[in-house]
């Protein structure tokens, strides 16, 4: 065992990693070590790494497979296109990423896919003055707190989870006719773990399969709730350099508003995922 440098991020999820360049991929058993860390802890920091595009993919790598997005064309300017922007930086009045303004409500990433993303890495470039921190919560820690007879009854229930490209915070019902939609559990097993984790989210969980709409939104903002109760997450405030990994299948992000008039730019590289169970 190689010793790494590390601390937590909060008392409920999260890991800085200290004394690692992600620009020289870390090799012998610091690769697997990093990776199970990042496992027991849902997400992992790195401070100051300042990565370009053919290297943040490679640090993605060390996780998992980067994967191409599929909401957005290939890039035209040569840049790598596993990368996608988060940005509100605007050309000809047109966002140059995704994601582009103020507050986004919790989810996990792509969860109306059939096969989701497994994680997600987050590069910081330019950060605002304020705001636009990015809040991680713990599902897995959130199912946890449910009692044994809660967990019974959300045994086998499945979820519809659509998503509009352009929606951050969700005000109405989607229409699934014209936006990709899937369904999946209510609770996922982490394939690599076998913890189990709540996988309904406010920003893409339209509905319980079978149930009334009465039933079904009690249950749903029940566990909303429970995801978004302050006590099971770790804020992240962003720097310049910063690289954030995070676990999909045991943990949801949402982000703070920030000033509309501030630039905000980072470089996101998703990984390859598997239909949840
Ligand atoms: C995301 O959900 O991938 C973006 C999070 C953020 O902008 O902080």
């Amino acid at each position: 065992m190689t010793a790494l440098d590390t601390a937590p991020l909060s008392p409920a999820l999260g890991i800085e990693v200290s004394g690692v360049d992600l620009s020289r991929p870390p090799g012998g058993e610091t690769a697997p070590e990093l990776r199970s860390l990042w496992l027991e802890h849902g997400v992992m920091l790195f401070r100051d790494q300042f990565l370009d595009d053919p290297r943040l993919v490679d640090a993605a790598r060390l996780f998992g497979e980067p994967v191409k997005p599929n909401s957005v064309t290939e890039p035209e300017d040569g840049r790598d296109p596993h990368v996608l922007l988060v940005s509100n930086i605007r050309e000809n009045g047109e966002p140059i990423g995704v994601l582009p303004d103020g507050e986004l409500q919790f989810h996990s990433d792509s969860a109306f896919l059939e096969e989701p993303l497994m994680a997600t890495m987050l590069h910081g470039d330019q950060i605002p003055s304020r705001g636009g921190e990015t809040l991680f919560a713990s599902a897995a820690k959130a199912y946890e707190t449910l009692t044994d007879d809660r967990k019974e009854r959300l045994r086998g229930l499945k979820a519809v989870n659509a998503y509009d490209y352009y929606t951050q915070v969700k005000t109405a019902a989607y229409d699934r006719t014209t936006g990709p939609f899937a369904v999946h559990p209510v609770v996922r097993t982490h394939p690599e773990t076998g913890r189990k984790a709540i996988y309904v989210n406010r920003l893409m969980t339209e509905e319980i399969v079978g149930q009334t709409a009465e039933e079904s939104a009690t249950i749903l903002n029940d566990l909303f709730e429970r995801l978004e109760d302050p006590g099971l997450r770790y804020t992240h405030v962003w720097r310049p350099g910063d690289v954030l990994i995070w676990d999909n299948r045991s943990v949801q992000h949402a982000r703070n508003d920030f000033p509309a008039e501030e630039t905000r730019l980072l470089r996101r590289v998703g990984l390859k995922g598997d239909r949840p169970y």
